[in-house]
């Protein structure tokens, strides 16, 4: 009697492993191939719910270069009139006037450096879009340590840059344009992140720890404001070929701004590969790439992340020391 007792209480702890095990994979399973529908099926959010063709404004900061430079011809070319923001002026105006005889929509520019964090300056740039009516802004200017650097011999300067620029100048932008974007109950919100806001990263810790503020706070900020017909989202970025990542040639993983852009207009609002709230990672590799990191303990990336960033450092270093040796050498024999 007492056998079949313990075989039945046995047996019942048995299935409910199984029922465990079963339900665990299925989960993965399926959202598996939610990941899968959301990158190569489904379509995001229309830009014409922002007021593409009617008139409306994208404002674009870090504009003249590389993502945010591709962000407003994309979005010109969607037909949104179109106010870039960048420290180079002349930058700016070329940019504009090509955008405008190309795609036949309204420009603005307005240069600022925000690294100086000065509220004068954005309070010129409220002014400028008080009067134009704003239905996207991308925060996409970013700054990032020069090289991997030990956060105790990293200069005072470059860490406050990072602050001011990827989480005060974020937060500053959004406070300009939030206001109308709730009275006119539509908006997107674009806040560009980085996969080195996902997995901690040693020797880059100020610029990582600045796109995880970004992660949280735009999840905090976009369930505020999701029922008041405005999509906040963070824009999880692994690399792409620009002068910020020093990676000139596309791969795989490492797309052109073009292509990279193109995947993040046309998936707002679907996760594509992101198991974070309000965070997409549409670019198709990179997407898929998330989906496995996330299968890993965030240790084991974190420690392959700093063997990485130990070597880039190696490199750049001897690279420093290779470009001084020729100075020397050069300005002896001038
Ligand atoms: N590229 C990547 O692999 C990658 C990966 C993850 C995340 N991201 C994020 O994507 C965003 C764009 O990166 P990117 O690679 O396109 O950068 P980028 O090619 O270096 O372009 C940066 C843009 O920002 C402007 N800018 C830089 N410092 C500024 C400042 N202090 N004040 C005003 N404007 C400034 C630059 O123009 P001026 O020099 O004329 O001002 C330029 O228009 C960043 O937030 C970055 O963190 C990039």
């Amino acid at each position: 009697m007492e056998q079949i007792a313990q075989d039945s209480r046995l047996l019942a702890a048995t299935s409910a492993l199984a029922a465990v095990g079963v339900a665990a994979v299925s989960f993965k399973v399926f959202s598996f191939l939610k990941t899968l529908l959301e990158l190569y099926v489904l379509k995001g959010v229309s830009l014409k719910k922002f007021g593409a063709g009617n008139g409306s404004w994208a404002v674009i900061t870090g504009a003249s270069d590389g993502i945010g430079k591709e962000f407003a011809q994309q979005l010109a070319k969607n037909k949104f009139n179109v106010l870039l923001v960048s420290r180079t002026a002349s930058k700016l105006e070329t940019i504009a006037k090509e955008i405008g005889d190309q795609y036949g929509v309204e420009t603005k520019t307005y240069a600022m450096d925000f690294t100086k964090g000065d509220n004068a300056d954005f309070a010129r740039l409220g002014d400028l879009m008080s009067n134009i009516r704003v239905g996207v802004l991308v925060n996409n200017v970013g700054t990032n340590h020069d090289i991997p650097t030990p956060f105790t011999e990293e200069s005072d300067k470059v860490i406050e840059d990072i602050i001011e620029v990827n989480v005060m100048g974020a937060l500053k932008m959004t406070k300009l344009v939030l206001p109308q974007m709730q009275t006119n109950r539509s908006g997107l919100i674009l806040n560009l992140g980085s996969f080195a806001g996902m997995v901690p990263s040693p020797y880059l810790s100020v610029y990582s720890g600045s796109k995880a503020f970004l992660s949280t706070w735009t999840q905090s900020l976009a369930k505020e404001v999701e029922n008041q017909g405005i999509i906040v989202q963070n824009v999880n970025t692994y690399f792409v070929v620009s002068s910020m990542s020093k990676i000139r040639r596309p791969s795989f993983l490492i797309p052109l701004p073009k292509p990279y852009v193109a995947s993040v207009l046309s998936k707002i609002g679907l996760a594509c590969g992101s198991n974070v709230p309000f965070t997409s990672t549409s670019y198709p590799s990179q997407g898929l790439a998330n989906w496995f990191m996330n299968l890993l303990s965030p240790n084991f990336w974190i420690t392959q992340n700093f063997n990485i960033q130990k070597d880039v450092r190696r490199r750049a270093l001897r690279k420093r020391e290779r470009l001084a040796a020729e100075a020397a050498s050069g300005s002896k024999t001038a």
